[in-house]
């Protein structure tokens, strides 16, 4: 089976709603869409974080997107964790075919799951959304995060949500949840939560392009362990 064909067999064997970006194969023919490329809002400021020589957890790193994105730019090594086997199995294999080696894949619930390894860095790229705010996985999330991490997070996030628009729920409910959540104006602030959360141990740095949260969909946040 010829290259392009065995990647257009991954795509197959994960199945097209379990992928989160766009496929191509080796002629830049796009083999699926993935499912959330329609709301890919990573910052450029993400390109120009340094990798070299460190260590680098992917949190829900889907087909590894992020993972091999964090090897070509000279980490050591990356493991990309994701809780679908069936994911996990895919991005096995387009390493393989890419011939990539410095990248792992491991299947893991990391909001669930004791920290097996810790990394230089962690991400955590598209992972807080409407499900997994909802159904109340905020924290341990975040702190799965901070327990893979020893000097660096970088995560990508929507700043500010509507808590009846996107969670389905009302405030009173919500913070019933979150009882640490701020809601303002209806909204709940995301960015404001996370800061908090880390704040003792961690300095928040932006990376995103400093406009307005409510003008913005995503931001990309990097956080560094205080000294
Ligand atoms: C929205 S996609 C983002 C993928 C990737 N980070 C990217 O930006 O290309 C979310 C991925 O995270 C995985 N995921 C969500 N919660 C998880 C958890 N608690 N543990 C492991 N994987 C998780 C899902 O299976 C899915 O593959």
């Amino acid at each position: 089976m010829n290259r392009n064909a065995q990647l257009r067999k991954i795509v197959e064997e994960v199945g097209e709603d379990l992928i989160w970006r766009p496929v191509h194969d080796f002629e830049k023919t796009r083999l699926t869409d993935g499912v959330g490329h329609d709301i890919d809002g990573i910052d450029p400021a993400f390109t120009t974080l340094s990798f070299k020589g460190k260590t680098v957890c992917d949190l829900g790193c889907n087909l590894g997107h992020f993972s091999f994105h964090a090897h070509e730019h000279g980490a050591a090594k990356v493991v990309g964790y994701d809780m679908e086997p069936k994911v996990i199995e895919g991005a096995r294999k387009l390493a393989e075919l890419h011939s990539i080696s410095g990248v792992e894949f491991r299947v893991c619930d990391f909001a669930e799951e004791p920290a097996d390894e810790t990394f230089d860095m962690g991400m955590l790229i598209d992972i807080l959304g409407k499900i997994n705010i909802s159904k109340g996985f905020l924290k341990s999330i975040l702190k799965g995060l901070e327990s893979r991490s020893r000097s660096e997070m970088l995560l990508t996030f929507r700043p500010l949500y509507h808590v009846e628009k996107h969670f389905g729920m009302s405030n009173s409910d919500f913070i019933r949840l979150y009882p640490e959540a701020v809601i303002e104006n209806d909204h709940f602030d995301l960015l404001g939560y996370v800061q908090q959360l880390f704040s003792r141990r961690w300095n928040l740095i932006y990376l995103s392009r400093e406009i307005k949260p409510e003008h913005q969909y995503k931001r990309t946040v990097f956080f560094e362990r205080r000294p």
